[in-house]
């Protein structure tokens, strides 16, 4: 089955990740040979189809820094998708930023990436207050949930125009019995999202796997996806880039 209609956010972040694995404390006199460059790589991405790029700015700045997301804003032309913490220093950082929309998500200090769902029920005062500041600015508001109908109907209830359904269960129960089970939540949690009105997106843990069976969910808007795509471009791109390097080696 083919759906021609879903769209792809890609998350960009994991190529800061490798960046500041090198690069961490690259002042201005390292800039030049500083890579691979995030903005760039967007810039990348977006001509070769990315209908969206998402950033994920931390607090601590681990992976993407501010300066990329504001160069990202000024080279690229498609949308740009803020994921970010429920924090008024966020906040005020995605009004300067002006991204088309932001994507509210849990953060745990240390995480190396985002583990769970929003609790939307649990923090609904200001999650609905970020998302009528957002609304102000003209910047849509998405939440990233779990498959759960009781945060389903909270995020509605912000009066957020997106949720973002997190996969993450799904991904990693693939290859487990629970699959099917957990397929059916996400069949489930898109449905309801949708009969409330809901834009629905989907992300996390996303492969060139699972995709088969993920763009069968219904009512499925946009996937936002980092880690695979940028596996796969290593993975694709390494047999050159040796062959590239042993040339230059060789003086050829
Ligand atoms: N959506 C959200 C809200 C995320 O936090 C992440 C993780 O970076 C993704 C999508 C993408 O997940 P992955 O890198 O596993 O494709």
């Amino acid at each position: 089955m083919s759906n021609a209609n879903i769209l792809l956010g890609v998350n960009i972040d994991h190529i800061a990740t490798l960046r500041q694995a090198r690069y961490r404390n690259a002042g201005v006199e390292l800039e030049p040979i500083v890579e691979p460059d995030p903005v760039a790589l967007s810039v990348v991405s977006e001509a070769a189809g990315a209908d969206c790029i998402t950033v994920h700015p931390r607090e601590d700045e681990r992976h993407i820094q501010r300066a990329d997301v504001l160069g990202i804003r000024e080279r690229v032309e498609a949308r740009l998708n803020m994921e970010m913490a429920a924090t008024e220093d966020m906040l005020a950082f995605a009004l300067e930023v002006k991204p088309h929309s932001i994507c509210i998500v849990p953060e745990n200090r240390e995480e190396v990436t985002t583990e769970g769902g929003l609790d939307v029920l649990g923090n609904f005062d200001r999650i609905r207050s970020i998302v009528a500041t957002a609304a102000a600015e003209g910047i849509a508001s998405s939440l990233f949930i779990d498959p759960d109908s009781e945060q389903i109907a909270a995020s509605a209830e912000t009066n957020a125009s997106h949720i973002e359904l997190h996969t993450g269960a799904y991904a990693n129960a693939y290859h487990t019995p629970q699959r099917s089970d957990e397929f059916q939540r996400l069949v489930d949690g898109a449905n309801t999202g949708f009969s409330l009105g809901l834009i629905v997106n989907a992300g996390h843990g996303i492969n060139y796997t699972n995709i088969e069976e993920v763009r069968g969910l219904p009512h499925l808007h946009e996937l936002n996806i980092g880690h695979s795509i940028v596996s796969r471009a290593i993975e694709t791109g390494l047999a050159e880039a040796i062959r590239e390097m042993k040339a230059l080696i060789r003086g050829g």
